[in-house]
């Protein structure tokens, strides 16, 4: 049912037993509400209380194409141990009832998505760069793309801004590792023989860096020279 449990930090916990019994009761007590730092369409995620640098992914709606949460944490996994910023996994929990968690590192930051939605202009760190951020980004695309890796969902709700400006990716809900370079990554046909077409990550980059340049450019920012162009 415990995918792995590799986050060196958690190691200092003396037992994988009793590692599993912090893991049960904070689902449990999540499940009774916990505190809620973000929610997607198919899930919520919660800070633990506990442990605040750890959250908890609770995969609650199903669909069927997505990967479930032992994939999505071999996502982070791999990318992780390629150097790219997402957040560090620590372990994934599939229930006999079908149920799918995911425990991972919680970023201190917060969605390009609740930047502007939120209007959380203020909370940018002072060192925000808009030009660095999004060519870092497209780097971290590219690097992702060089592993063979290709994320498939990333619209800005899936890029947050951590504490230090820096961007970081998450949610490999949609991913998937293109094994035959001869294939297309982007263009999927299932066991019934329907097919789905994914927006490139490159264009889903670009949506996004018009949508939050859009948003910077109202508030102000490329006057008051936080970064970025004029
Ligand atoms: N590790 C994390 N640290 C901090 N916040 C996070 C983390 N993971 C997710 N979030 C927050 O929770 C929100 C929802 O998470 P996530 O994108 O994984 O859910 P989802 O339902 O799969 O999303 P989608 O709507 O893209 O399918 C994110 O947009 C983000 O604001
Ligand atoms: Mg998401």
């Amino acid at each position: 049912m415990f995918e792995k449990i590799n986050w060196s930090e958690i190691k200092t916990l003396e037992k994988k037993e009793k590692f599993e019994q912090i893991i049960w009761d904070a689902i449990k007590r999540i499940e009774c509400g916990g505190y809620n730092i973000g929610e997607g369409k198919t899930a919520k995620v919660c800070m633990l209380e506990e442990y605040p640098e750890a959250c908890l992914k609770t995969i609650s709606e199903k669909t069927i194409s997505k990967n479930r949460s032992h994939k999505e944490m071999e996502f982070l996994d791999l990318a992780s141990h390629h150097n790219l910023p997402v957040p560090k996994p620590i372990c994934s929990v599939e229930t006999d009832d079908g149920k799918d968690y995911l425990f991972m590192e919680t970023i201190n930051g917060f969605s390009l998505e609740d930047l502007v939605n939120m209007d959380l202009f203020g909370d940018l760190p002072e060192t925000f760069d808009f030009k660095k951020f999004f060519s870092e980004l497209r780097v971290i695309v590219e690097r992702m793309h060089e592993q063979r890796i290709y994320h498939r969902d990333l619209h800005w709700g899936n890029v947050l801004v951590d504490k230090e400006g820096k961007p970081i990716i998450i949610d490999f809900g949609d991913a998937t590792v293109n094994h035959l370079s001869s294939e297309d990554p982007y263009r999927e046909i299932n066991a019934k023989g329907e097919m789905t077409l994914y927006q490139s990550d490159e264009n889903r980059i670009a949506q996004v860096y018009k949508q939050v340049g859009t948003y910077l450019r109202e508030k102000g920012f490329f006057e008051v020279k936080k970064g970025g162009d004029k």
